[in-house]
């Protein structure tokens, strides 16, 4: 009788190990499938309906753009969040091309803190690890329900035509450059995500 109990028991911590080790899998899928699909579904937005974006919402985004990768981890950016309307107004005017005008009601800027870059030539890699946070801010806005577009504003260290704008407008400090605007807004409009897969881009090992 006690070896039968005994034999019940192990069976029964048996199933119960292989239940929790399939929910532990199934979890997994499901958590692959869905940032999959938030990668592949996300789209730019630029028209928006003007309700605000919560504080704790805003809290995430940035919270995505500090985990993005950089070089040698020197983290050398900085986060301009913008919620004034007279200054998305001004910037939004200033700079069609953000989709500020459209009704946006957020702004985020991620700027390389020049303060804090790698030395030399390793400098540039700031372009690298701001645009790296940028699309980590990109895809959290759009997993939060959220529209969001990317707006360049420096395309290299030396060009800062449009980054000067938003420099003046928001009183930007000499070490901080601007490297876009990420316009942000509860969507009011639903475009298709664009279907961008090409073999033809893809190559493998050596070029002959
Ligand atoms: C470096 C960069 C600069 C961009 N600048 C602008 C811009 O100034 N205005 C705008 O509406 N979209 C801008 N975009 C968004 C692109 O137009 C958009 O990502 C592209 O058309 C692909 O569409 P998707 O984001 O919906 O996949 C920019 C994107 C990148 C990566």
């Amino acid at each position: 009788m006690k070896k039968v109990l005994v034999f019940t028991a192990a069976l029964l911590t048996l199933i119960g190990c292989c239940n929790k080790q399939d929910n532990m899998e199934n979890k997994e899928s499901n958590n692959q499938a869905a940032v999959m699909d938030n990668i592949l579904t996300r789209k730019s937005v630029r028209h928006f309906t003007g309700d605000t974006v919560p504080a704790e919402m805003v809290e995430q985004l940035l919270r995505a753009g500090f985990a993005a990768p950089s070089a040698v981890n020197k983290q050398p950016w900085a986060f301009i969040v913008v919620d004034d309307a007279t200054l998305i107004k001004q910037l939004g005017d200033s700079l069609p091309a953000s989709r500020l005008a459209n009704n946006a009601t957020l702004g985020i800027i991620p700027c390389g803190d020049f303060n804090n870059t790698l030395e030399g030539a390793a400098r540039d890699f700031w372009i690298q690890d701001c645009s790296a946070a940028t699309e980590n801010i990109l895809l959290a806005a759009h997993s939060l329900g959220l529209g969001a577009v990317w707006s360049a504003l420096t395309v290299t260290s030396e060009d800062d035509h449009r980054s000067d704008i938003a420099r003046q407008i928001l009183n930007i400090p000499e070490n901080l450059h601007p490297l876009c605007i990420i316009t942000i807004g509860y969507p009011a409009e639903d475009p298709e995500p664009k279907d961008k897969w090409n073999t033809e881009k893809i190559f493998y090992n050596k070029f002959e």
